[in-house]
C-alpha cells in the first residue's frame, strides 16, 4: 500500500520534502493510462506530445484545446491513484489570462483533470496567477517549451549560455513565487537543473535535465519503444513496437496459410 493513495498537490510537496523522487508520464488513451497508472506513477501526463508521440506529426503545435480535452477526459477516468495534469496547447493561453483561464477551466470542467501545464517563464505570471485564482493548479514548463520550436529554430538544448541560464533561473523563482505546485525542466545542462532544484521549495520535473531533479517524466511511448524517437536522455525500456510487429506478422501467416481460425476459434451451430 503506497504512502500516498490519490496524489495531490499536497502529497507531491510531502515527497519533495521527504527527498522522494517523483514520477510523471505523458500518455493519451484510456488502456495505457490505466496500466500506467497501476504502475504506481505519481502524474500522469495528457501533454500536447499527442501530437507527435500519438499522431506522429513534427511538432506540437498544430494541437488544439479540443484534442486534449478528449484525451485528457479519457485518460482522467483511467486513473485511480495518480493525479492527471492536462496541458495547454499553443495559443490557448497566451492570447491572454481571461482567455487562458476559461481553457483551462474547460480542462478541469470536462475532462476533470486536476491541473494544467503552460510553457513559459516571467511574461506568463499573469495568465499563471489569474487560472490559480480560479483554484486550478498549474505546473510551470521552462527550458525547451516545444511550443516555441520555430524561435529556437529546432529542439536543441537551452539554458548553455549563462544569460540564458540566468533568465531560466529567475523565471522558475517568478513561476514558483506566483504558486505554481511544480515546474518541468525540458533539455538543459544537468548542473543548470541541479542549480535550478536547489533554488526552489516546489518539485523540479525534468526531462533531459540531469538527475538532481525533484523527479522525471518521459513519454510513455517514447520510454516504451513504440515510438522510434530517439534522444540522450531517453532510456528504453521496453521494445512494445518489435513486440506488436512480431505478433501482426504472425496472425498475417496464420490467417494466409489458414492456421487462423482454428476449429476451437470458430462457432458452431
Ligand atoms: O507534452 C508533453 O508530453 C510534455 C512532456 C514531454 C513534459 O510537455
Amino acid at each position: 500500500m503506497t504512502k500516498y493513495p490519490r496524489v495531490t498537490v499536497r502529497a507531491l510537496q510531502a515527497m519533495q520534502n521527504a527527498g522522494e523522487k517523483i514520477t510523471m508520464l505523458a500518455t493519451y488513451d484510456y488502456f495505457t493510462a490505466k496500466v500506467l497508472d497501476a504502475s504506481g506513477v505519481d502524474l500522469l501526463l495528457v501533454g500536447d506530445t499527442l501530437g507527435m508521440a500519438f499522431g506522429g506529426k513534427e511538432t506540437t503545435l498544430s494541437v488544439l484545446l479540443d484534442h486534449v480535452v478528449y484525451h485528457a477526459e479519457i485518460v482522467s477516468r483511467a486513473a485511480e491513484r495518480a493525479m492527471v495534469i492536462g496541458d495547454m496547447p499553443f495559443l490557448t493561453y497566451q492570447v491572454n489570462p481571461d482567455q487562458a483561464v476559461a481553457n483551462a477551466g474547460r480542462l478541469m470542467q470536462e475532462s476533470h483533470v486536476h491541473g494544467v501545464k503552460l510553457e513559459g517563464g516571467r511574461s506568463m505570471i499573469p495568465v499563471v496567477k489569474r487560472i490559480l485564482q480560479a483554484g486550478i493548479p498549474v505546473m510551470g514548463h521552462l527550458g525547451l517549451t516545444p511550443q516555441s520550436v520555430h524561435r529556437f529554430g529546432g529542439f536543441s538544448v537551452q539554458g548553455k549560455d549563462p544569460e540564458s541560464a540566468a533568465r531560466l533561473k529567475q523565471a522558475a523563482r517568478a513561476l514558483e513565487e506566483a504558486g505554481c505546485f511544480a515546474i518541468v525542466l525540458e533539455a538543459v545542462p544537468a548542473d543548470l537543473g541541479d542549480e535550478v532544484t536547489r533554488l526552489l521549495s516546489i518539485p523540479t520535473i525534468g526531462i533531459g535535465a540531469g538527475p538532481s531533479c525533484g523527479g522525471q517524466v518521459l513519454v510513455a511511448s517514447d520510454m516504451l519503444g513504440l515510438t522510434g524517437f530517439k534522444a540522450k536522455y531517453l532510456r528504453p525500456y521496453a521494445d512494445v513496437g518489435e513486440t506488436i510487429r512480431q505478433a501482426a506478422a504472425s496472425f498475417v501467416r496464420d490467417v494466409k496459410d489458414g492456421t487462423f481460425p482454428s476449429h476451437e476459434e470458430s462457432y458452431h451451430s
